[in-house]
């Protein structure tokens, strides 16, 4: 059992959720080697068609835990860098849906985990930033690469030289998350989008995460290439042949994730 996060499974739906209240679910090493085996359980489990991931309390994540990286010399603090690195890379790359539930701070290592879900929800209270350069450091989850990716070059030097915290509203401008409702919106928000992506073809939505996430970072042939060969897996399923027989017969489909 897990102790500083929790994982639950209902109906088609992952639940996973920081629970270190009392540290506004700061990321130590704990929290992230719990991650990484609840990514392995959700990776395993073909029943899990999406992810929410949120947090318990007022704070989405408040970052890398500050306490137990203030005792670090660089090798301590490459390795937990790196094992920060391999929990968001497995988000990344996981042909499944992560939806981020952003209940309140989202700050250092906590706006790094909601940018390596492949879409954010925010509730309005939610609060982003990098602060680390405040700390000494820089963000060290992907944060440098993620946020330039998802806002631009500029707007992520300007959030991150700055270590100036940005609201839900601010965040939703520039691109940071897709969506913003009220507090106790958010997890019907979440769970309404989670369940819509679930109905869809498992096969589709996965080649779709596939081609979305790596061809970013191609050249424009090798992605166009890369979305030829992903859409061959779907020609090649079996739910492709379901998914326009069922249009064509007027009826829902019945996908078999084959
Ligand atoms: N690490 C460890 N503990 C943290 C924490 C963190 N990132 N963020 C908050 N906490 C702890 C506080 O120390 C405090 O503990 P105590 O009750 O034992 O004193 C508790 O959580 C509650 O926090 P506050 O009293 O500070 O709550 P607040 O509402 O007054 O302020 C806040 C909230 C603005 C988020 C503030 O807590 C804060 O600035 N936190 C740090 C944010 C930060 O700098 N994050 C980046 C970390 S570096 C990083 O993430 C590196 C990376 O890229 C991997």
């Amino acid at each position: 059992m897990y102790e500083n996060i929790k994982y639950e499974v209902k109906g088609n739906l992952g639940y996973l959720t920081i629970n270190r209240p009392k540290a506004l679910n700061a990321l130590n090493t704990e929290v992230l080697s719990e991650l990484a085996d609840a990514l392995k359980e959700i990776e395993a489990d073909d029943a899990v068609k999406a992810v929410i991931v949120t947090g318990e309390g007022k704070a989405f994540v408040a970052g890398a835990d500050i306490a137990q990286m203030s005792k670090l010399n660089a090798v301590e603090g490459r390795a937990m860098m790196q094992a920060g690195h391999k929990v968001m890379n497995t988000i990344d790359q996981m042909p499944k849906p992560f939806i981020a539930a952003v209940n309140g701070f989202a700050l250092g290592g906590g706006c790094e985990l909601a940018m390596a879900c492949d879409i954010r929800i925010a509730s309005s209270k939610a609060k982003f930033g990098q602060p680390e350069v405040g700390l000494g450091i820089i963000p060290g989850f992907c944060g440098t690469q993620r946020l330039s990716r998802l806002v631009g070059k500029g707007m992520a030097k300007y959030l991150i030289y700055s270590a100036e915290m940005i609201n839900a509203e601010e965040a939703f401008r520039i691109g940071l998350v897709e969506k913003v409702v009220e507090p106790d919106a958010l997890m019907e928000a979440a769970e309404k989008l989670a369940n819509t992506i679930a109905s869809k073809a498992p096969i589709a939505v996965a080649q779709a995460k596939i081609a979305i996430n790596n061809g970013f970072d191609m050249d424009l042939k090798s992605a166009s290439q890369l979305e030829v060969e992903a859409t061959t897996v779907c020609f090649g399923s079996e739910d492709q042949k379901e998914g326009m027989a069922a249009f064509l017969e007027k009826r829902a489909p019945e996908w078999k994730n084959r």
